[in-house]
C-alpha cells in the first residue's frame, strides 16, 4: 500500500492528454477546457476544479478546494492529443457532434482547428456501423502498436510536455470475454504478433501507452486493459490503469437510487431502463455485439448494490432489463426512462419512475478531466496497476480480482477523498463522530 503521507511531488510542466477518439465526448471536453481557461464558461461537474474536501473534525472548519489540497495539473497546462478514424479536427468533429453550440465553439475554434486526429488503429470486427479513412496500416498488430508508441514519443517531443495520460473516447467496441492471449503479457505480445483476432483495437492503444509508461484510463464498456496481461504489465511498468465505461447519464441516477433503496430494506422486484439517443455513439450501440458490452457494463451495478444473498427476501426475483434505442433526432440530447418496482412494509408495492433528459457528454466531459488530472497524480504518487480509488467514475469500476466492485456512488466518493486524505497523512473521515458528545 502506498504510505500515508507522502510528500507528493508538483506536477511539473505540462500534461499531454491522449485522446483515442475524437468524438461527442472527447472535443465536449477539450472545447470545456478552453473555455474555462478563457472564462466563457464554468467547469461543472469536474471535482478537480469545483470539488471540496473536509479535513479533520466538524468543529474544526477546515475545508479546502481539492486543487488546493493535492497538486493538480493545472487546466493552462493541458495539452491535447488524438486519434480517429474520421479527418476532421476537433473542431469540425464538436460541430458534428452538435453537443456544444456554435456561438461557443467559435469562440475556441483556433484551439480546436489546431487538434488534429492522428491515423487511428481500428478494425470493423471490433466497432461495425462506422469506418473511416484516417486509419494506420500495418504489417501486423504488434507493427501498428509500435506506430502508436511513435505517435506518443512525436507528440511528447512536439508539445514539450512532462508527462502524459491516455482516456479512452473511442466508440464501445464488441463484447467479448478473455482468451488465453489475454493472460499474460508473454501470450499478448505473442498474440499482437501473429495478429490474434482476439486483440482488440484498444487493447492494442492500451499496450502502447502503458508501454510508454502513460497511464490509462478507459471510459467505454470495452474489455480493454480488464484483462490479466494488461493489469501484470502495468503494475511491471508502474503504471496506472482504470476502466471501464464512464458513469453518465442512466447508470448514475441507478447508483444514486439503488443504494436509498438499499438503505431503507425496500424490496425490488424488477427494475426496467430504456433510452433513446441520437449521437454516434448510439448508432455504434444499435449493433448488437457493441449493446452487449454495454448492457453487461451496466447491468453489474445493481446485484452488487442490493447483494442478493444477503438480502434473498427483498432482491432473490428482480426483473432487470436494460435498453438502448438508436434515435437520430434525439442526437446527443439522450432520454432516459426507468420504471422501478420496489415494495414496502407486508409486501405492498410502490413504483417509481424517473424520466432524465440528460446530454451524455455534458455529463462526460468533467469526468474525462478528473480522470486525466487524477491519473496524473496517481502516477506522480507511485500508485500502480488498477486505481479502484477512482470507481466513482466508471459504470463497471476495475478492482482486484478477490474483490467486488463498489457502485454505490457515495462509498465511491468517500473512498476518492479518503485516498486524498490518506497520501496526504491527514486523519480519514469515518463519520463516526461519538467524540462531538463525550
Ligand atoms: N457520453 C457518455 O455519456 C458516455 C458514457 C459512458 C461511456 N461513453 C463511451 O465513451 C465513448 C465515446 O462516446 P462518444 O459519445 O464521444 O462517441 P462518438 O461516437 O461521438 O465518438 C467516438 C469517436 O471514436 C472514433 N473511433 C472509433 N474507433 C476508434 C479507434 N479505434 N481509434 C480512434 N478513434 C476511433 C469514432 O470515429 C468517433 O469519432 C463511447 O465508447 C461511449 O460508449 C460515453
Amino acid at each position: 500500500m502506498i504510505q500515508k503521507g507522502i510528500e507528493i511531488p508538483k506536477s511539473k510542466g505540462k500534461l499531454g492528454v491522449l485522446l483515442p477518439g475524437l468524438g461527442a465526448v472527447s472535443t465536449t471536453f477539450v472545447a470545456g477546457v478552453h473555455a474555462v481557461i478563457k472564462g466563457l464558461s464554468k467547469p461543472i461537474g469536474s471535482i478537480t476544479e469545483i470539488g471540496t474536501i473536509r479535513l479533520g473534525k466538524r468543529t474544526e472548519n477546515r475545508v479546502l478546494q481539492i486543487k488546493d489540497f493535492v497538486p493538480l495539473a493545472k487546466l493552462k497546462d493541458l495539452e491535447f492529443g488524438g486519434w480517429d478514424i474520421f479527418e476532421d479536427n476537433a473542431y469540425e468533429a464538436a460541430l458534428k457532434a452538435g453537443v456544444l453550440n456554435e456561438d461557443l465553439l467559435k469562440q475556441v475554434r483556433e484551439e480546436l482547428e489546431d487538434l488534429k486526429p492522428m491515423k487511428a488503429v481500428f478494425s470493423n470486427d471490433y466497432v461495425k456501423l462506422i469506418s473511416g479513412p484516417n486509419v494506420k496500416k500495418g504489417e501486423n498488430k504488434y507493427d501498428l502498436a509500435q506506430q502508436l508508441i511513435e505517435d506518443i514519443q512525436n507528440f511528447k517531443e512536439a508539445k514539450k510536455v512532462e508527462s502524459m495520460v491516455m482516456v479512452w473516447c473511442a466508440s464501445t467496441e464488441v463484447y467479448r470475454e478473455p482468451t488465453h492471449v489475454h493472460q499474460s503479457i508473454e501470450t499478448f505480445e505473442k498474440g499482437l504478433k501473429e495478429n490474434s483476432p482476439d486483440i482488440a483495437p484498444s487493447q492494442i492503444y492500451a499496450y502502447a501507452a502503458i508501454s510508454c509508461n502513460v497511464p490509462f484510463a478507459n471510459g467505454a464498456p470495452n474489455l480493454t486493459v480488464d484483462i490479466p496481461a494488461m493489469i501484470d504489465f502495468a503494475n511491471d511498468k508502474k503504471v496506472p490503469i482504470a476502466g471501464k465505461d464512464y458513469k453518465t447519464g442512466q447508470t448514475f441516477m441507478k447508483t444514486l437510487l439503488a443504494p436509498g433503496i438499499k438503505a431503507r430494506l425496500l424490496g425490488l422486484t424488477g427494475w426496467f431502463s430504456t433510452n433513446i439517443l441520437g449521437n454516434r455513439d448510439g448508432e455504434v450501440l444499435d449493433d448488437p455485439e457493441s449493446f452487449k458490452s454495454k448492457e453487461v457494463s451496466k447491468g453489474g451495478v445493481l446485484d452488487q448494490i442490493f447483494q442478493v444473498d444477503k438480502y434473498p427476501d427483498l432482491y432473490s426475483n428482480v426483473y432487470h432489463k436494460i435498453r438502448i434505442n438508436y434515435y437520430p433526432p434525439r442526437g446527443d440530447s439522450k432520454e432516459g426512462w426507468d420504471n422501478i418496482d420496489i415494495f414496502g412494509w407486508l409486501g405492498y408495492p410502490m413504483q417509481i419512475k424517473v424520466n432524465f433528459l440528460c446530454r451524455d457528454s455534458i455529463l462526460a466531459a468533467p469526468l474525462v478531466l478528473d480522470l486525466a488530472r487524477f491519473m496524473d497524480l496517481s502516477q506522480r504518487v507511485g500508485m500502480k496497476g488498477i486505481q479502484e480509488w477512482l470507481s466513482f467514475y466508471f459504470k463497471a469500476p476495475m478492482c482486484a480480482p478477490e474483490l467486488y466492485p463498489e457502485n454505490d456512488i457515495f462509498i465511491q466518493l468517500m473512498k476518492l477523498k479518503n485516498t486524498l486524505r490518506h497520501l496526504r497523512g491527514e486523519e480519514l473521515i469515518t463519520h463516526l463522530g461519538l467524540e462531538y458528545y463525550d
